[in-house]
C-alpha cells in the first residue's frame, strides 16, 4: 500500500472506530460485534507502525499510548470550575425559588433537574474538535492537568461530531459494579480497600501511570458547557442536547420541571429509586433553565445563584465500637470487622461496619469502647468514618492485630507489596471453611438451600472438610445437626443434586484459583469446553483466552498441578457432578441474535428460571441488562407481579415482553 492509499485508509479507520465507539459507549447501541471492532483497530495499529507519520493525537489508538508522569501538571481554567450552594429540605428549595422570583420580578421558573452524580468534577476541553485537554477541579480557578487518564475513559471521544472549541465539565466517576470488582480484586492481593466509588474514582484519575487508569472502567457524565459556543443556547436543555449531539456522554435522567412542586417530585423519585442506578448519587442539582435569567441572577462569591443542590439526608449515625473481630478470608487475608452497638442507619439496623484492614484502625485512631460515626453510602456496606474523640471517657482500650491467625495459630506474614496480613497455612481451618462457603454461594454452584451457617455447622460437625464432601453427604448426616428438619434436609440434599449438573464455569470459578472471577471462568470454561482440557493447558494455551492475563494463566497451571486438587477432582467426578461446558455456544458474531446490543430491564417473577438466569441468558446473546428503566431500555421482561418498572416503561413506550415471549425469542 503507498503512503497516498493508507493515508485515506487510516482516515476511514479513525471515522468508523469513532462512529462505533459512540454508538456502543454513548448511546448503548452498537452495530458490530467486539470482535469486529479489534479487527478494525488491528489494521489502524498495523498502519500506524506502518507509516507513522499517519499516527495524530486524536487517534483511536492513542488512548493508553503514554508513559507514566513524574507528577501532574498545573492547569489555570479558563472559567472558574464553581461549585453549588446546598439544599437539605423541601424548604430549602422554596427558599431558592422565591429568591430568583423576587430577583427577577417572575412568577413562573422552568428548572432542569439532573443527577448529581457522586465522583470527580473533571473539565475537558476540544480545539477545533479535537481533544486536547482534561483537567480536575482543583481550587476552582487551577486543577491538575490529567489529559492521559481522561483519555483512557472509552465513552469519550478522541474527536467531536463538530470541529468546535470549546470545554465541556462534567463528573468522572466509577459504576458501582467496576467499584466491587476492583475492591475484590484489592482484596484479593491484600490491598487496601477503597471506601467508595468516589474515593476510587479520584484514586484511579489521579494515578501518575495512565495505563493503571485504564484498568479501572472510569465512565463520565457530561452537565454544562463554556466557551463561545455555549453563547448560541438560550436554554440549559439546548445545550445538554448539544453536548450529547456532539458524541459526548450526558446522563439520560435529566428533567424539566416547572415549578418547585414537579422538581420535589423528581428529588422524591430518585431517593426511592437511587440504589437502581449502576452509580452512586448523592443528591439531585437544580439549574434555572434559561440563559437570559442566569446572567440576571448573577454569582455570589462561591456559587451560581441559578442553581443548587439538593443532598440527599447522611446517611450516617453515631454507635459504639464495642469490640474488632478478625476473620480470615477463603484466600487467607485477615479482615476486621467493627462490632457495633446496634444503631438504625437508612431504614435498617446496623450491627457490623468494614474497616477493611488494620491500616485503618490506625490511621483512624480507633480505641474499643470508641463512639464512632458510621455510615451507609447506597448499596455499599456500612463503615467506620471516624471517632468522636470528645466523647472518651478514657475507658476505651486499644486494639492490637494478632501476631498469629485467629483460626490456625499460625505466624501470620505479611507479602511484599501487601497492606494485608495473611494466614498462608493451606491447611487453616478458616481459608477451608470459607472455600466451601464461597463454592456453594451463588456466583458458584448457586446450592440456593445451602447456606452459609449451615456450611458452618457441617464444618464444625467435621461433616465436611472439603467442597468433594459436600457430594458424600448422606440424609443422617444432616438429620443429626441441631435445628435440622426432615424438609430442611431434603431441600439442601436435592440443592446439592441439582448443582452436579451445573455448567462447568460454575465448578471452575467454585474451586476458587487465585485470579479466576466468575467473566474469566466462564471465558476459559466457553474456550475448552471440558475440565480435563483444562487441567492440561499450558500457560500459553490458557493465554488464548480472551480474559486471561499471565498471572491468571500461572495460578491455573499451579493449581492443577497439585496432588490434592487432583485427589478432589476424582471425588467430584465420582459424585457424577458434571465437568463440562454445557451453556450456550459462544456466537462468533454478537449481532447476529436480534438481541445482541440491545439494553434490558428484568422485573417481576419469572416461571422457567430466576431473574440471574434470564439475565445471564441475555448477556450471552450480547445483549446488556440494567436495572432500571429509562430511555436507553430497550425492552422490559417483565414477569408475575411486575410493579413500579413496568409502569415507568409503558409510559416511556419501552418494548414490553412476557416470559412466553422472551422464550421464544431466544431460542431462535
Ligand atoms: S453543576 C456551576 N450538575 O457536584 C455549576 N454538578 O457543587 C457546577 N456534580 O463538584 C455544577 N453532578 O462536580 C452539576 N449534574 C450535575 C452534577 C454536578 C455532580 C458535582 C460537581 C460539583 C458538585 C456541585
Amino acid at each position: 500500500m503507498d503512503f497516498a492509499d493508507a493515508k485515506e485508509r487510516v482516515e476511514s479507520l479513525h471515522q468508523q472506530l469513532l462512529e462505533h465507539n459512540r454508538r456502543y459507549y454513548v448511546l448503548d447501541d452498537p452495530i458490530i460485534s467486539d470482535a469486529q471492532y479489534d479487527q478494525l483497530m488491528r489494521e489502524l495499529i498495523q498502519l500506524e507502525a506502518e507509516f507513522p507519520e499517519l499516527q495524530t493525537a486524536d487517534s483511536p489508538t492513542q488512548r493508553v499510548g503514554a508513559e507514566p508522569l513524574p507528577f501532574f501538571e498545573k492547569v489555570e481554567h479558563t472559567t472558574q470550575m464553581l461549585s453549588l450552594g446546598n439544599a437539605f429540605n423541601q424548604e430549602d428549595l422554596i427558599e431558592f425559588d422565591k429568591r430568583i422570583k423576587k430577583a427577577t420580578g417572575l412568577d413562573q421558573i422552568t428548572y432542569v433537574c439532573e443527577l448529581k452524580i457522586d465522583g470527580l468534577a473533571v473539565s475537558v476541553r476540544f480545539e477545533d474538535g479535537i481533544y486536547k485537554l482534561g483537567a480536575t477541579r482543583g481550587d476552582g480557578q487551577i486543577g491538575e492537568n490529567i489529559t492521559q487518564n481522561v483519555k483512557t475513559i472509552r465513552s469519550l471521544p478522541l474527536k467531536l461530531a463538530e470541529p468546535l472549541t470549546l470545554e465541556v465539565r462534567g463528573e468522572a466517576y466509577l459504576p458501582k459494579k467496576e467499584f466491587e470488582r476492583i475492591n475484590n480484586q484489592r482484596a484479593e492481593k491484600g490491598e487496601p480497600l477503597f471506601a467508595n466509588p468516589r474515593n476510587a474514582a479520584a484514586g484511579s484519575l489521579r494515578q501518575l501511570d495512565p495505563k493503571l487508569a485504564a484498568e479501572r472502567a472510569l465512565d463520565l457524565f457530561f452537565y454544562g458547557m463554556d466557551g463561545e459556543s455555549v453563547e448560541t443556547f438560550a436554554t440549559h436543555q439546548e445545550t445538554l442536547q448539544s453536548i450529547r449531539k456532539l458524541g459526548l456522554k450526558v446522563n439520560p435522567e435529566w428533567k424539566v420541571a416547572q415549578n418547585i412542586d414537579e422538581v420535589w417530585g423528581y428529588i422524591e423519585h430518585w431517593q426511592l429509586e437511587r440504589s437502581n442506578l449502576g452509580y452512586e448519587i448523592d443528591g439531585i442539582v437544580i439549574k434555572v433553565d434559561e440563559y437570559a435569567l442566569r446572567k440576571e441572577l448573577g454569582f455570589t462569591a462561591k456559587s451560581p445563584r441559578w442553581a443548587i443542590a439538593y443532598k440527599f439526608p447522611a446517611e450516617e449515625a453515631v454507635s459504639i465500637l464495642e469490640d474488632i473481630e478478625l476473620r480470615v478470608g477463603r484466600t487467607g487475608v485477615i479482615t476486621p470487622t467493627a462490632i457495633l452497638h446496634p444503631v438504625v442507619l437508612a431504614g435498617t439496623t446496623v450491627k457490623r461496619a468494614s474497616l477493611h484492614n488494620e491500616d485503618i484502625i490506625r490511621e483512624k485512631g480507633l480505641l474499643l469502647g470508641d463512639h464512632v460515626v458510621v455510615k451507609k453510602a447506597g448499596d455499599i456496606i456500612p463503615e467506620v468514618v471516624k471517632v468522636i474523640t470528645s466523647e472518651r471517657t478514657g475507658k476505651e482500650t486499644a486494639f492490637h492485630m494478632p501476631t498469629h491467625c485467629p483460626e490456625c495459630d499460625s505466624e501470620l506474614v505479611r507479602l511484599e507489596g501487601e497492606v494485608a496480613l495473611r494466614c498462608i497455612n493451606p491447611a487453616c481451618a478458616a481459608q477451608i471453611r470459607e472455600g466451601i462457603i464461597h463454592f456453594v454461594s451463588r456466583g458458584a454452584m448457586n446450592m440456593e438451600r445451602l447456606g452459609e451457617k449451615v456450611v458452618i455447622q457441617l464444618f464444625e460437625h467435621k461433616l465436611v472438610s472439603s467442597i468433594a464432601d459436600l457430594y458424600y453427604l448422606q440424609e443422617n448426616d444432616l438429620l443429626a445437626l441441631p435445628r435440622m428438619g426432615a424438609k430442611s434436609v431434603g431441600n439442601i440434599l436435592a440443592s446439592i443434586e441439582k448443582s452436579k449438573r451445573n455448567s462447568l464455569e460454575r465448578l471452575l470459578f467454585g474451586l476458587g484459583i487465585r485470579f479466576v472471577g466468575s467473566k474469566g471462568a466462564k471465558m476459559i470454561a466457553q474456550h475448552f469446553e471440558t475440565m480435563d482440557a483444562i487441567v492440561e493447558a499450558t500457560e500459553d494455551d490458557l493465554l488464548a483466552v480472551e480474559e486471561v492475563g499471565p498471572k491468571m494463566a500461572e495460578s491455573i497451571v499451579t493449581y492443577f498441578a497439585k496432588p490434592e486438587v487432583k485427589e478432589l477432582l476424582n471425588r467430584l467426578k465420582k459424585a457424577n457432578v458434571n465437568m463440562s461446558y454445557t451453556g450456550p455456544k459462544v456466537r462468533t458474531n454478537a449481532t447476529e441474535h436480534p438481541f445482541a446490543g440491545k439494553v434490558f430491564v428484568i422485573t417481576g417473577t419469572l416461571d422457567s428460571m430466576t431473574r440471574q438466569e434470564a439475565a445471564e441468558r441475555l448477556e450471552q446473546l450480547g445483549a446488556q441488562v440494567t436495572n432500571s428503566v429509562s430511555k436507553k431500555t430497550n425492552y422490559l421482561l417483565a414477569g408475575e407481579k411486575a410493579g413500579s418498572k413496568l409502569t415507568k416503561a409503558q409510559d416511556l413506550g419501552v418494548t414490553i415482553l412476557d416470559e412466553k415471549a422472551f422464550l421464544a425469542n431466544i431460542s431462535l
